[in-house]
């Protein structure tokens, strides 16, 4: 039988990470608004109760899709009850992740991780495979926790990405914590 990640963020938790209070202060659109752009194909990994889904759909209007990818079935039931009768529904694609693969085959131009990749066992495995996902140009968003995350944890994660192939673009400031871009190539 396969050991339970105690790591990962319990859907019964959910709630907490979609608020008033965090729209606040962790805008997505703001925060999304240098990369996510009309017409995108992005890939929201980790995606839990669809925080920043919902605005990058809208980012990326009629022409676009977002592909949201978790590996809980509950936080993926969440996002389609709030897409359910809307126009998003049509550039919404729900994809269940494995632990360790995340399986998405269709080319993306930018691919978000927000508050997940400290969840994820095997990073060389995740961001070798991210590498296949992205577009020659796509770019990757990583966002983490402070709490869980400490600045060495954080670079070990960079060095991880570098080591896949991706190089570092920027570390943007994000309320509350760590952050930074990167390109493939
Ligand atoms: C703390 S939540 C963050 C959710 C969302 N990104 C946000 O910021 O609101 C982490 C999410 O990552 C998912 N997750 C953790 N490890 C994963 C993996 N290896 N593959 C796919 N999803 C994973 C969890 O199921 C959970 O929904």
């Amino acid at each position: 039988m396969k050991n339970i990640n105690t790591q990962v963020c319990p859907v019964a938790l959910s709630g907490s990470l979609d608020n008033r209070i965090r729209r606040w202060l962790q805008n997505p659109r703001k925060i999304l608004g240098p990369y996510v752009k009309e017409g995108m194909t992005v890939l929201d990994v980790g995606c839990g109760p669809g925080f920043f889904t919902i605005e990058m759909a809208m980012m990326v209007s009629k022409s676009g899709r977002v592909i949201v990818a978790d590996m809980q079935e509950g936080m993926l039931r969440k996002v389609k009850e709030k897409i359910a009768g809307t126009e998003l529904e049509k550039r919404v694609l729900l994809h269940k992740c494995e632990e360790d693969k995340i399986g998405v085959t269709l080319p993306v131009d930018f691919v978000l991780l927000f508050y997940m990749v400290h969840e994820v066992p095997d990073k060389q495995h995740f961001f070798k495979e991210l590498q296949s996902i992205l577009k020659p140009k796509g770019q990757i968003l990583i966002v983490e926790p402070p709490v869980h995350v400490s600045k060495s944890a954080f670079e070990e994660t960079v060095r991880i990405a570098e080591d896949a192939g991706f190089t570092v673009v920027e570390r943007p400031k994000v309320f509350f914590s760590r952050g930074v871009v990167l390109k493939k190539g």
